[in-house]
């Protein structure tokens, strides 16, 4: 697509995937891992990487949405869908898209905190440091990415572009 710039192609995403996912299985060997997934975008990465993990694990899935235009988030986060299960006690890693403000995350991790989790880390695909503006406590991260507007492998422009095996930028022009 000519409006697009591949910044890591499927293979390269697959590699790294592989790599975290062995990293989570050495740091969580023995326990078992609630992941919670924040849809949408962070979909096609919690399936890709658990796939690839021998951990027992269970699944949650959480929906928050960050008002704004197509490509950049406002200030309200407003939670969509609630987890459906108790995470009291449970270990919690929070598997996300992307870390862009923080804004998301912050709101999320402020969320979570009433349901008592035994721990909580978080996993994100992207890590856009650059636009950063409210810190957060990232455990680990796929790709840190140029603040640039990517879309591909869950990230989208409008609902487009989510099923790319690859991750793109948007050219400008
Ligand atoms: P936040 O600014 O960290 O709260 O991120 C808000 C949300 O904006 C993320 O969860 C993504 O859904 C979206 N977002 C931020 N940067 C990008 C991007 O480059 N492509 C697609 N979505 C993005
Ligand atoms: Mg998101």
């Amino acid at each position: 697509m000519e409006n697009l710039e591949i910044l890591y192609s499927s293979q390269k995403i697959q590699e790294r995937l592989e790599q975290l996912a062995n990293q989570l299985d050495e740091d969580y060997k023995g326990k078992t891992i609630t992941v919670l997934c924040v849809m949408r975008g962070a979909c096609f990465f919690a399936v890709e990487l658990t796939l690839k993990m021998k951990t027992d694990i269970r699944y949650e899935f959480i929906e928050i949405s960050s008002y704004g235009n197509n490509t950049s988030s406002s200030g309200s986060v407003t939670l969509r869908t609630n987890i459906r299960d108790s995470i009291k006690g449970k270990d919690v890693l929070i598997v996300e898209d992307i870390v862009d403000t923080g804004r998301s995350m912050t709101y999320l991790l402020e969320h979570l905190k009433q349901y008592e989790p035994n721990s909580i880390k978080i996993c994100v695909l992207a890590d856009k440091k650059e636009r950063r503006e409210f810190e957060v406590p990232i455990d680990y991260v796929a790709f840190d990415i140029p603040n640039r507007f990517v879309v591909g492998f869950g990230f989208d422009a409008g609902e487009k572009y989510r099923n790319l095996p690859y991750i793109a930028a948007l050219k400008e022009d």
